[in-house]
């Protein structure tokens, strides 16, 4: 099984995101011999936007392209493969001014690629990257689950990965991480309980 681990945090060793996505790895790699594990810091290796040179670099035949067009699109094509390649993935996702980070923005642009990972035709949007597994480690500093002021964080990923054709997708959820010391404790402590429960029920 191919697991691929994505950490978003800036904050490095003081992220609780990242904290909440190793221990799912290592829930998930428990006593399984067969998994192999990439992993991918968007934050201290951050893919470059999407941009007018992406495209551009897309629509050159290989053979015409320049150095830095043949680097972007190196780097396009192992982010799809990465992607396309694993069963799971663990995405650690901060909320950072009510969305995800630019950096986690940055990998969902490189992965939604029409004809590769969802394709329109007459009965609509179909994604085309389903029979995955995502368990993402969601935290904040505020109370945004179920509310309008989450929808650009946690609903904002689920919709996109759906839209991708992934189903199976659990959020492991930490926040009111900023509402003082006590309740930061009681919300990691509870992730970390929601953690050990999603492995013993599979
Ligand atoms: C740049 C930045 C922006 C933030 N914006 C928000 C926000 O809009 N809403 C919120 O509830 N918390 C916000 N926070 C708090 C984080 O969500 C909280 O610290 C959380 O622990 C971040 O996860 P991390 O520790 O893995 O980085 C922000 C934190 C940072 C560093």
């Amino acid at each position: 099984m191919k697991l691929l681990h994505l950490d978003s945090s800036i904050l490095g060793n003081a992220s609780a995101s990242r904290q909440l996505s190793a221990s799912v790895v290592d829930a998930w790699k428990n006593g399984r011999a067969d998994i192999q594990i990439s992993y991918r810091d968007l934050a201290s290796d951050a893919l470059g936007h999407f941009s007018a040179a992406s495209l551009v670099a897309g629509g050159t035949p290989a053979e015409l392209r320049d150095a830095a067009q043949a680097h972007e699109m190196a780097l396009a094509e192992k982010t799809l493969e990465e992607f396309l390649a694993a069963d799971a993935i663990v995405i650690g996702a901060p909320m950072y001014n009510f969305s995800i980070p630019s950096q986690l923005k940055a990998w969902i642009d490189r992965i939604s690629v029409a004809g590769k990972t969802f394709a329109y035709d007459e009965n609509g949007p179909k994604g085309l990257a389903g029979g995955k597994k995502v368990i993402i480690a969601s935290t904040a500093g505020g109370l945004h689950a179920g509310q309008a002021s989450g929808q650009a964080h946690e609903d904002y990923l689920i919709l996109v990965l759906r839209f991708l054709g992934i189903t199976d997708i659990q959020v492991v959820r930490a926040e009111g991480l900023a509402y003082g010391e006590e309740p930061k404790a009681n919300a990691l402590r509870a992730a970390q309980e929601q953690i050990e429960t999603l492995f013993t029920a599979v």
